[in-house]
């Protein structure tokens, strides 16, 4: 069974007068342990498709599951734990706190767990870890404004790793990096789902970012048109 599938999902968004079309049914199943990277022109609907995995939308039509339970037709707060407790995201802008240093930042998230109030100590503990995971510990007390663009993805990375999801989920994450500092957080993503076992999903413009994936998803028109497995070789361009 797939950890994540979408069933002929469709997605509609009513602006005005008019219906767009931002999926228009998509069927993929995605495996624990997959690491998938997304590419296709502006207005594909591969942001719309990652939200629906993210269960920070629902699709108009189709079905979604997740370790085969249909999530498509759960209600807001359910939806919301289940998004807790399986998946971490990262954007494009980084999105951390500003006055805040980096261990607060990855701390965050266990602020607002539902398994119950993580003690102070602890939440220290796991936001150190994943500070490490992300090779960050030495900057922990630095705010963001006191880091580069991929020290603050890092940071970003170990927010989203914090809460121990199986998932992770990035819209475009090196779309404000350079191109050495987009590779190393590709390495990063690699790694973490080689030593974790982790599902990862990356959508990014690159072809050379996409070929990090072993597996790489082309989305036209709100349509899957490509679907290609890499060889393991083939998964980490280091390798080749
Ligand atoms: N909230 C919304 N309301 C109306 N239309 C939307 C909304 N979100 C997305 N769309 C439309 O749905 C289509 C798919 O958008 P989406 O953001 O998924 O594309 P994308 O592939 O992520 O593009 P980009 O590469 O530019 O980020 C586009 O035509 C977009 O204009
Ligand atoms: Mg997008």
């Amino acid at each position: 069974m797939p950890l994540l599938e979408t069933r002929e999902v469709a997605k509609e968004y009513h602006v005005g007068d008019h219906i767009v079309h931002a999926l228009r049914g998509v069927s993929l199943g995605i495996d624990a342990g997959e690491f998938v990277t997304i590419v296709g022109p502006s207005g594909s609907g591969k942001s719309t498709f990652m939200h629906i995995l993210g269960c920070l939308d629902r699709p108009t039509r189709g079905q979604y599951l997740m370790n085969g339970r249909d999530v498509s037709t759960l209600p807001p707060d359910e939806l919301a734990r289940v998004r807790n407790e399986m998946l971490g995201f990262v954007f494009q802008g980084f999105n951390l706190l500003a006055r805040t240093s980096a261990l607060e930042n990855v701390e965050l998230p266990l602020l607002y767990t539902r398994r119950g109030v993580v003690k102070g100590s602890e939440r220290r503990r796991k936001a150190m870890a994943a500070l490490e995971a992300v090779g960050l510990t030495d900057r922990a007390d630095h705010h963001p404004n006191q880091l580069s663009g991929g020290q603050q993805q890092r940071v970003a990375i170990a927010r989203a790793l914090v809460a121990d999801p199986s998932v992770l989920l990035a819209d475009e994450p090196t779309g404000n990096l350079d191109t050495a500092t987009s590779h190393e957080v590709m390495e990063i993503f690699a790694r973490l789902r080689r030593e974790r076992g982790l599902t990862i999903v990356v959508i990014t413009h690159e072809r050379d970012i996409a070929a990090y994936g072993s597996r790489t998803i082309d989305f036209r028109d709100g349509r899957v048109t490509s679907d290609v497995h890499h060889d393991q070789a083939l998964a980490e361009p280091s390798l080749r």
